[in-house]
């Protein structure tokens, strides 16, 4: 097979390529996610992928959505951060489109990217976890993506890690990524400008005093010029991580742990506070085989990259 689409859907952006056998991104189109109805989105991603068709032999789709997606790969069930109930993307998507398609949860696809073109192409297991608006989750084992009985294995933003917290998009309380994401970095930063505290002065300047103008990347950047503070909220939610992958590689035993999305950028501002809280929290952490934990490498691109190639090994 030649060439096929990769989709990701997320919360804010869509991203589409057409990409080649290698991984390689041959062409690329991004659309901002339209909000209000899960219709618009399937809309305008067949119009994106008509597109490309036009351009280029095109023999199968691959869509990742940040939401559960059923064992058939068809239908998203329900997305914590997207209004989707039921979506029959695939059926709608080859209907518009005349080629297969199939449908892949966007961590799984990013996971099965980087497994095959990035942090993880020189292992046989590989976690990636996703740190955006929410926490994804995507597990390789022994060379093949594990998505569980019904498809909807490696849920890991839901984790509950703290008792009666923070509500979660998923109906539960206090959930892995209402205090390890984009997200909950956002939230903080806003508690602590409306709490009027001093050291919270520059990063409050920056958006005139108004909270709801804070946003993930800003916080880095500022971070990244020195802010204690903005250094302090990317380390707190580095912190929520590591202690959450401990966990995780006391179940699953990955050789690499592999951190994506958009809040990864961030880098070491994220990672070193994550790998200190990883090794602080990690059982019998002297005594067993380390796991590394690495920044994923294709950042925005994994999924896309990954639902191309799932599409082109299974469709
Ligand atoms: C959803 C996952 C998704 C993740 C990242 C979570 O809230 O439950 O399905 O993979 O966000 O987008
Ligand atoms: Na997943
Ligand atoms: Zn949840």
């Amino acid at each position: 097979m030649g060439l096929t689409v990769g989709v990701d859907i997320g919360g804010t952006k869509i991203a589409i390529g057409v990409v080649d056998v290698d991984g390689t991104i041959v062409a690329q189109d991004r659309l901002e996610t339209p909000a209000t109805e899960p219709g618009l989105i399937t809309d305008a991603v067949a119009r994106a992928v008509a597109g490309l068709k036009e351009r280029h032999e095109i023999e199968a789709v691959g869509v990742g959505a940040a939401g559960f997606v059923d064992a058939a790969r068809r239908t998203v069930l329900f997305a914590p951060n997207i209004e989707w109930e039921d979506e029959r993307i695939a059926d709608e998507l080859e209907r518009r489109t005349d080629l297969p398609v199939v449908v892949e949860n966007d961590a799984n696809a990013a996971a099965w990217g980087e497994f095959r073109f990035g942090a993880g192409a020189d292992v046989d297991d590989l976690l990636l976890v996703t740190v955006g608006t929410g926490i994804g989750g995507g597990i390789v084992q022994a060379g093949q993506l594990n998505r569980g009985a019904n498809g909807v294995a490696a849920e890991i933003g839901h984790l509950r890690v703290v008792p009666a917290g923070i509500k979660c998009g998923c109906g539960q309380y206090g959930c892995w990524e209402q205090y390890g994401s984009g997200r909950a970095l956002v939230r903080q930063a806003q508690d602590r400008i409306q709490a009027g505290m001093k050291e919270v002065a520059a990063l409050s300047a920056l958006v005139d005093g108004d909270p709801s103008r804070i946003t993930g990347p800003l916080i880095t950047e500022e971070a990244r010029r020195g802010d204690p503070l903005a250094i302090d909220l990317i380390a707190d939610v580095g912190r929520w991580l590591g202690e959450g992958i401990a966990s995780l590689v006391a179940v699953l035993d990955p050789s690499v742990v592999a951190v994506g999305g958009g809040v990864a950028k961030a880098g070491d501002l994220l990672l070193d506070p994550a790998r200190a809280a990883f090794w602080r929290t990690l059982p019998a952490a002297l005594n067993r085989p380390q796991a590394a934990i690495r920044r994923a490498t294709l950042g925005n691109d994994a999924g896309m990259i990954g639902a191309a190639d799932l599409a082109r090994s299974h469709a």
